[in-house]
């Protein structure tokens, strides 16, 4: 927050995204977070992929952290915390104000004790479904995070970072998606000293992240643009002919379309050449 720039957070579910945003991380000097939603979880396995992550953190050249994503089940939180994860989202966002605050509050108990931090949601963000029903609805801005609720949410439940919704979506929607920056500023006001967490990323306008990452956005989530890139290099490798069928020459440019989307963003936040060892 004092350098007034953001450390990056790239979602993975198996081992050549993991590679790509170490790589990616090393090629710009900077701290990275490697996170993972419960999904991903789901389908890599907890401690295949936290095994992935912490093996690729112990040895590369900056600082890499594990992260949970999107936590809904206290049972897997704790499930994380056990396997080595040095933070945790609960997220509990589409709860009320009181609901939210409790179940936020049970994790930050349960995390704090055994050093872990943890991130909370307020307001909500949509994904594609949530928007289409927000639209339908001319809902979307009663989503945004609501100031005056920010630091009741703040003081009740203790949390080290709150993510906030802001007008951006999850899932790359160029071109649609703006920071209400007025709001970022009243919630800033009412928390001068929490960091802020900005998801949603992909799709969201250069010029507007790297004003975001000034102000107290200290953790910028990026998934869908490396998703993306990830299936169009697939896809163009699979559409040329090849005389026998390779895995890692398909994944190869797939990952090495990643780690260019990761390093690219990591400019953006300012955060390369930040890694402190
Ligand atoms: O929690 C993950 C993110 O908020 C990613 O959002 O898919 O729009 O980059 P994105
Ligand atoms: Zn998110």
């Amino acid at each position: 927050m004092r350098g007034g720039f953001a450390i990056g957070a790239f979602n993975t579910s198996n081992l050549e995204v993991t590679q790509a945003i170490v790589a990616a991380a090393e090629s710009q000097a900077a701290p990275v977070i490697v996170q993972a939603s419960e999904g991903a979880l789901a389908y890599a396995g907890l401690e295949v992929l936290a095994g992935i992550v912490k093996t690729l953190a112990a040895g590369s050249a900056v600082p890499v952290v594990l992260h949970l994503d999107h936590g809904k089940s206290l049972d897997v939180i704790k499930q994380c915390i056990e396997a080595g994860f040095t933070s945790v989202m609960i997220d509990a966002s589409s709860e009320d104000l009181a609901e939210n605050i409790t179940i936020t509050s049970e994790v930050v108990r349960y995390a704090h004790e055994r050093d872990v931090w943890v991130e909370a949601e307020l307001g909500a963000m949509p994904g594609i479904e949530g928007l289409k029903e927000a639209e339908g609805k001319n809902k979307l801005d009663e989503l945004l995070t609501a100031p005056e609720q920010v630091k009741k949410f703040v003081q009740g439940t203790e949390v080290d970072a709150l993510a906030v919704s802001i007008g951006t979506i999850h899932g790359a929607f160029t071109g649609q998606e703006y920071i209400r920056f007025e709001l970022l500023s009243a919630i800033e006001k009412a928390v001068p000293d929490l960091p802020l967490v900005l998801h949603g990323a992909s799709g969201v306008a250069t010029r507007q992240l790297k004003r975001a990452v000034m102000a107290n956005v200290c953790k910028v989530n990026i998934d869908t643009e490396i998703r993306i890139v990830f299936e169009a290099a697939v896809k163009s490798y699979c559409s040329e002919s090849h005389d026998k069928v390779d895995i890692r020459k398909m994944l190869t440019p797939a990952r090495e379309a990643a780690r260019r989307i990761v390093a690219e963003k990591i400019k953006i936040f300012g955060s390369a050449g930040r890694a402190i060892m």
